[in-house]
């Protein structure tokens, strides 16, 4: 109602209501008045022998309908349905749902705030920590990332070390705090690729991977490759954290299948995480961090942190030094 500047659509739809209600009240009295002749009919005969009496209403209907206008006259007065009239216990559906909100804040709040100074880290071996996390997971993330975070189509696998916007803590928590966007777009860098040349780099992508494709389609693919996708993949299709799929892994986002790839190369891609920063606020988006860290998929260590192995004894190369991506 408060879009219209003047006033009369609140008189004029207020002024329905009431009316409509007195109208029922009054016909139902003047129902009751009305001295009916009892136990002859109207003349109307339905079925040949179906005939209608005018009887007067029973008494208990018409009390129930006038309990039930006595009702509505004091629902209007007291909640909004008036118009623009707000009620006199000026009740509204916001103010309620802020004040559930204001009391779950105070029940769990401190709850939220223990586990909010700990590290992610630590925090993901929590039992208490990860539960309610679990419980976070499966009201906001399981419809799209699934209830036990392994994806589908599109959305991405969440227990593998395989990220396409890292693994680390504070990757994962920007993430889900600020949402992410992807964007491959059709016809990669090309925008003139023919349907065979396509077909071509569909070859050449699977072949990266090992998977069977035509040797002479993938060699003409590999040639178009850099000029078309390897400024986002990489010349060799290893991809680039935040901005391209690892193309050479065995994790695929929509598919492995020829026609998905075509697909893929010849409408492009759009995906997107949603961010919840603002909506879950910080407590929240801090243990669903340390719930998606701790599903065995997070970067035990930073990359950067790492320490540098002595020259001669690193025979062994550090596990997740540099996280996958997907495709
Ligand atoms: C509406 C669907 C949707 C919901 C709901 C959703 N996500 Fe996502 N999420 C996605 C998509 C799609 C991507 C991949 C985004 C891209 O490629 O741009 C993604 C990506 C991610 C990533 C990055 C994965 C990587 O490989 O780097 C994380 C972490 C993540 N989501 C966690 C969550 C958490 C935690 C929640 C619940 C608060 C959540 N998501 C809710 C759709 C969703």
């Amino acid at each position: 109602m408060s879009d219209f500047v003047s006033g009369f659509w609140n008189i004029y739809v207020a002024g329905i209501a009431l009316v409509s209600i007195i109208g029922c009240g009054v016909f139902l009295w003047l129902q009751g008045t009305a001295t009916n002749a009892t136990g002859q009919t109207t003349g109307h005969v339905w079925d040949e022998t179906l005939e209608e009496y005018s009887n007067p209403l029973p008494n208990w209907w018409r009390w129930m309908f006038y309990i039930t206008i006595v009702f509505s006259l004091f629902y209007l007065a007291m909640y909004p349905g008036l118009g623009s009239y707000q009620g006199k216990w000026n009740w509204s559906s916001a103010g309620q749902y802020g004040g559930e909100m204001k009391k779950a804040d105070e029940q769990y709040g401190p709850i939220f705030k223990k586990f909010q100074g700990q590290d992610i880290r630590v925090l993901a071996t929590n039992n208490e920590a990860r539960e309610m996390g679990q419980h976070l997971f499966l009201t906001y993330c399981a419809q799209c990332h699934g209830s036990d975070a392994k994806g589908s189509k599109a959305f991405p696998n969440l227990t593998d070390n395989d990220w396409l916007f890292g693994g680390t803590p504070e990757q994962i928590k920007e993430s889900i705090t600020k949402g992410r966007d992807a964007m491959m777009p059709a016809k990669g860098l090309k925008p003139d690729l023919t349907a065979e040349q396509i077909k071509d780099l569909a070859s050449y992508v699977r072949s990266l991977s090992g998977l069977a494709s035509d040797s002479i389609r993938a060699q003409r693919g590999k040639e178009l490759f850099v000029p078309s996708g390897g400024a986002c993949h990489g010349p060799e299709g290893k991809g680039i954290l935040a901005l391209a799929p690892n193309l050479t892994d065995k994790v695929w986002l929509y598919g492995s299948a020829e026609v998905e790839i075509i697909n893929g190369i010849t409408h492009g891609r759009v995906n997107r995480m949603p961010a919840w920063g603002e909506f879950l606020g910080e407590g929240k988006v801090h243990l669903l961090t340390a719930y998606v860290y701790g599903l065995g998929g997070g970067v035990k260590e930073a990359p950067a942190a790492a320490p540098a192995a002595p020259a001669e004894a690193a025979p062994v190369a550090p596990v997740e030094a540099a996280p996958a991506e997907k495709k």
